[in-house]
C-alpha cells in the first residue's frame, strides 16, 4: 500500500522568537507518524470524514497536494498529541509524502513548502521550524542568510526564512512532557501581541535568536556545560514571553539536578521540557518524580519517506 512518513521534533533553541524571523534549530526524533492511502469511493480518515476537526490538517494537506481520486487514508502516529513534539507536522509531512509518492512528485522541497502552508492554513502564524525538521529529518538551522548546509528557503510575506540541514556530535535528551494539551495557535497569537506592545518582549525575542546561534556552536563542538547554560537561558526568556507554566516549571527544575541544561520546547504553557544529560536515566526519573512522563528520544536520520 502506498505509504509516506515523517518524524516529530524537539526545538533546541529559539521556539516562539523563530516566528519573528530569529533563528532556531530543532532534532528530528525517532518517533514517527505513517500515513497509508487506498483508493476509496469517498475520502476517509482512519474511517472518519476529513470534516472531522481531528484532521484538520489531513484535510488541508489533501487540498494542497492532491489531484488525484480520493483516498482512504490510515494515519498511524507514535508522538503524543499536543506536546510540542511536532505531531501535526509529522502527520503533514507524512500525509503530503504519500500523496506526492503516489503521483511521483516527491520531492523533500515541495513537501516542506506545503507542510508550511498547511500548517499556516490550519493554525494561523506559524515558522516552518516543525515541517522542515520533520521533512528533512537529523537537525536543522533556521537562519535569516544562507550559509553552508542550505536546503530551502520558505516565505511568508514580509519573512523569510533560510532553512539549513545542521550535522551536530551525538548528545543525549530526554524529554518530559506535562500531560497538558497547548494548542500552539493561541500561544503564538499571544507571544505577538506582548511582542507589538512591550520593548522588553522584543528585545527577549531577538535575545533568543543570539542563544541559538550560540547553543548551535556549543553542540557543535561538543561543548555541553555552554550548550546547557545557554538552554536554561532560553527557557528563562521564554518565562518573560510568559510561555512557561507552574507544571513545565516543576519538571525543568528536577530535570537539571540531573542535566547540563534544560527549557521547554515547542509552544509551551503545557506541552513539553527537554533536558541535555549525560545521565538519562536519573533524568527520566527525577521528571516523572515530578509529576511528568519522561523518556530518552534519538535523533532521526531519515526525515519523510516514501513507503513502501
Ligand atoms: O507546535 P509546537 O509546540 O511544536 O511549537 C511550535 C514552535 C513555535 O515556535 C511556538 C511556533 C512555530 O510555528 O514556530
Amino acid at each position: 500500500m502506498p505509504s509516506g512518513s515523517a518524524p516529530g521534533k524537539v526545538i533546541l533553541y529559539g521556539e516562539h522568537a523563530v516566528v519573528f524571523g530569529e533563528p532556531a534549530a530543532a532534532v528530528a526524533v525517532d518517533l514517527r507518524a505513517e500515513v497509508y492511502a487506498r483508493p476509496h469511493p469517498e475520502w476517509r480518515a482512519d474511517g472518519a470524514t476529513l470534516d472531522d476537526p481531528k484532521y484538520a490538517y489531513v484535510k488541508a494537506a489533501v487540498e494542497r497536494g492532491w489531484r488525484g481520486p480520493p483516498q482512504w487514508l490510515e494515519i498511524r502516529s507514535r508522538l503524543p498529541l499536543g506536546a510540542g513534539m511536532g505531531s501535526s507536522a509529522a502527520v503533514t509531512v507524512a500525509t503530503l509524502t504519500a500523496l506526492q509518492g503516489m503521483s511521483g512528485t516527491f520531492s523533500r522541497e515541495r513537501v516542506a513548502l506545503e507542510a508550511f502552508e498547511v500548517e499556516l492554513a490550519v493554525q494561523g502564524r506559524a515558522s516552518p521550524i516543525d515541517t522542515s525538521a520533520a521533512t528533512a529529518g537529523r537537525g536543522v538551522l533556521v537562519l535569516r542568510q544562507r550559509e553552508e548546509g542550505f536546503l530551502w528557503e520558505v516565505r511568508r510575506g514580509e519573512t523569510a526564512w533560510q532553512v539549513h540541514a545542521v550535522d551536530l556530535p551525538k548528545f543525549q535528551l530526554v524529554v518530559g512532557t506535562t500531560g497538558i494539551a497547548a494548542p500552539t495557535g493561541p500561544i503564538v497569537a499571544g507571544v505577538r501581541e506582548r511582542v507589538e506592545k512591550d520593548p522588553r518582549a522584543r528585545a527577549a525575542v531577538e535575545r533568543i535568536g543570539q542563544i541559538t546561534l550560540e547553543g548551535v556552536a556549543a553542540l557543535r563542538r561538543s561543548d555541553l556545560v555552554t550548550a546547557g547554560v545557554l538552554m536554561d537561558q532560553n527557557h528563562a526568556l521564554l518565562n518573560e514571553l510568559r510561555v512557561g507554566g507552574p507544571m513545565l516549571e516543576s519538571l525543568v527544575k528536577a530535570a537539571r539536578k540531573h542535566a547540563y541544561g534544560a527549557k521547554l520546547t515547542g509552544a509551551g504553557v503545557g506541552g513539553s521540557m527537554i533536558a541535555l544529560t549525560d545521565v538519562p536515566e536519573e533524568a527520566v526519573t527525577a521528571i516523572e518524580e515530578a509529576g511528568g512522563r519522561a523518556f530518552t528520544v534519538s535523533v532521526d536520520r531519515e526525515g519523510a519517506k516514501v513507503g513502501p
